[in-house]
């Protein structure tokens, strides 16, 4: 194999740089030139790219976001969209590709494959929602981010006796807030994958906690609890019918009508894409370097159709296809033992 492409594609993440870093690096030191595509599966179809030296990757080690930029490209499922990023790979030489992402990207790089060009699939997204996978590049990122602006609002809510009410993301997932929301001793972790009563498990547990002497709260709700009614890809949301009809559909609704219930002076705030910003933290710093090395030797070794994955605290591969239909069932138990260990 002599020379490679590297994308990254879907949300950025923080780590994605130390990858591309890490692919660069080892595929040089392999022999192997490495040709970067910006904007994802798009640019690979308008061949926006540019061959990625050693020295051109040697500082991204901490860079957040990602150097080749992202794009979410849905055309990629056409056959003849496919077969374009096909034959710019052959008129590039590009003889293997590695692809930076979460699920929908592994699915192009799995139709890439069957086109003819072997793909290897990393996980960077900071959702943690890859199925087939312990651990994301860009997760352990973003947590931090969220233990940082938890910790600011829980600070302003103890001197004014106010209940923080707070959304993060995860797409249609809720790993962020489960591990946001025990990180920082939420009162009450609100999630996609279960089923939630408002006057049960939010106002008359915030209520009982007020009457043993708490004065301030924090509540972590996922953003997919109150993703709108327009977004189909979320309907499997079980809390989608039930918010709605409650009257609580998005987090101003939800933090008025909390306070107007549980009397305690509540104020809302979305994250938002801050969750995605800044420089990746060592963990993620090791985890893109190491799934780096790994995804370039699955390709030297002639593998394709793969995804670098961390199973049992090791870095290891899957068939996409394979690593696409495993389950991920959310950790319940989890969320009970916050609930407990929080009152
Ligand atoms: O998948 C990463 C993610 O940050 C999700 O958590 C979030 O729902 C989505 O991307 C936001 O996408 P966009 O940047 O297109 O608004």
């Amino acid at each position: 194999m002599k020379t490679i492409g590297i994308m990254t594609s879907g949300g950025d993440s923080p780590g994605m740089n130390a990858a591309i870093r890490a692919v660069v690096k080892h595929a040089s030191a392999n022999g192997i030139k490495v040709i970067g595509i910006y904007n994802g599966y798009k640019g690979l179809v308008e061949k926006n790219c540019a061959e990625l030296s050693t020295a051109s990757v040697e500082n991204l080690y901490r860079k957040g976001g990602t150097v080749l930029k992202t794009a979410r490209f849905v055309d990629f499922k056409k056959p003849e969209v496919i077969q374009k990023a096909v034959e710019n790979c052959n008129s590039l030489g590009i003889e293997g590709m590695v692809v930076i992402g979460g699920d929908g990207s592994f699915r192009g790089a799995r139709d890439l494959t069957h086109a003819g060009i072997p793909c290897v699939g990393i996980p960077g997204t900071i959702d943690n929602d890859i199925v087939c996978t312990e651990d994301t590049i860009g997760f352990d990122s973003s947590m931090n981010i969220i233990i940082d602006c938890i910790s600011k609002l829980r600070d302003t809510s103890e001197t004014l006796d106010r209940c923080a009410i707070v959304e993060v993301m995860g797409a249609g997932a809720g790993w962020m807030a489960l591990e946001g929301g025990i990180a920082t001793g939420a009162d009450v972790i609100l999630v996609p994958e279960v089923k939630f009563d408002f006057q049960k498990d939010v106002i008359d547990l915030i209520k009982a906690k007020k009457a043993n002497g708490q004065n301030n709260f924090i509540i972590v709700v996922a953003e997919c609890v109150f993703f709108p009614e327009s977004n189909s890809k979320h309907k499997k949301n079980v809390n989608f019918e039930y918010v709605n009809e409650q009257g609580i559909e998005n987090i101003d609704k939800f933090t008025k009508r909390f306070q107007a219930e549980s009397g305690v002076e509540s104020r809302g705030t979305v994250l938002g894409h801050i969750q995605r910003g800044g420089a990746p933290t060592f963990h993620d710093c090791i985890l893109a370097t190491n799934m780096g090395v790994h995804a370039v030797n699955l390709l030297i070794e002639n593998k394709s159709k793969r995804v670098v994955v961390m199973q049992n605290g090791k870095v290891t591969d899957f068939d996409i296809d394979e690593g696409l239909s495993m389950k991920k069932p959310f950790d319940k138990e989890r969320l009970i033992m916050a609930t407990n260990l929080n009152f």
